[in-house]
């Protein structure tokens, strides 16, 4: 069985495209691995060093997550900062981080690119504190989309440079989890590219139904189709990849044939868009909104998942400890 884990932004509300993408594959792996899932609040204060709302976020992430169906009983859920044996090793692991090989880092030079005013030590070892997360649990997996593959490139070079130093075969290299074609893309409603949080051009699960029709009522679309048979243009073919997740296949269908024959409606289409939308979404949005209003429950939950995932982390810092050679007097 192998060991996974997975950081979420504190900021990381979930839109269609995260449900239908990363979070189907987060069910899936919870049932075949030991999997730890956590809110990297620590993170956050690399980029937002005055969170607005930092417990709330938090909260808001854990039960939207919890509302897919996230099983506290099953994967290991918790929050960053409640586990200070990561701290402990991000402070060593940064002994070994040469800050040349961190300036390199490209999420690095995008973030001082768009934030020059803040360039913090944080923001530079970024890199360090999430192998720190990822190494503390010997993870053997970790999910990873296109923008963070570099991190974990320099996960593994720092669990190994861990290893030669000491000459020890102790942590793990941790491997991407690879989910090949089953990872769906979902369009996001501007025209073009997928859905995004920062693109703006997403629904999320915690939007309302009447913040739902109103976005794809404004989706993009074209002027409609040229002439009989002709394909759609790509704003068109993505409101259709949409549908294909969110519809009776009968719907997408009859809306094919539609725009195949030039009589489409876009304005129609959107609104069976939209209504089957919030069919699929609303008992999610439901749920969140309980657990967000039960905090005994998500109290009980970060309580058992810091338990948890402190066995883990304080069995690992107690070996890393005596293998750099700290011993009791
Ligand atoms: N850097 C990740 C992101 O921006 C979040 C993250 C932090 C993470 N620590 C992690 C992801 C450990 C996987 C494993 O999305």
């Amino acid at each position: 069985m192998d060991t996974v884990v997975s950081g979420i932004r504190s900021t990381g509300n979930l839109h269609l495209g995260n449900y239908f993408g990363a979070l189907k594959n987060f069910l899936r792996m919870q049932e075949e691995n030991n999997c730890y899932f956590f809110v990297a609040d620590y993170h956050s204060l690399t980029t937002h060093p005055h969170p607005d709302d930092i417990h709330g976020n938090i909260k808001q992430v854990l039960a939207e997550y919890l509302a897919c169906g996230i099983d506290p009983e099953k994967a290991t859920i918790y929050v960053q900062s409640d586990v200070p044996e990561v701290s402990e090793l991000y402070l060593l692991l940064n002994m070994n981080a040469y800050v040349g090989e961190l300036e390199r880092t490209t999420s690095f030079k995008e973030k001082i690119r768009r934030h020059p005013d803040n360039i913090n030590a944080g923001l530079l070892t970024y890199p360090v504190l999430m192998a720190a997360d990822i190494i503390i649990h010997k993870a053997h997996k970790v999910p990873v989309g296109k923008d963070q593959e570099q991190h974990l490139e320099m996960t593994r070079r720092f669990a190994r440079r861990f290893n030669t130093m000491y000459n020890v075969e102790y942590f793990p290299e941790p491997d991407a989890y690879n989910f090949g074609k089953q990872l769906i893309k979902i369009p996001g409603l501007d025209g073009t590219g997928k859905m995004g949080k920062s693109e703006g051009n997403g629904i999320f699960l915690a939007d309302t139904p009447s913040e739902i029709r109103k976005k794809v009522m404004r989706a993009v679309t074209d002027t409609g189709p040229e002439k009989p048979g002709s394909q759609p243009t790509e704003p068109v073919r993505n409101l259709f990849t949409i549908m294909e997740v969110v519809s009776d296949p009968s719907t997408v269908a009859y809306f094919r044939e539609k725009h195949a024959s030039c009589e489409i409606r876009y304005g129609d289409m959107k609104k069976q868009l939209a209504e089957d939308i919030v069919k699929i979404t609303e008992p999610i949005r439901t749920r969140i909104n309980e657990i967000v209003n039960d905090p005994v429950y998500l109290g009980r939950v970060v309580t058992m998942g810091a338990e948890k995932a402190r066995a883990s982390a304080s069995a690992t810092i107690r070996e890393v400890r005596e293998i750099i050679g700290y011993r009791p007097f």
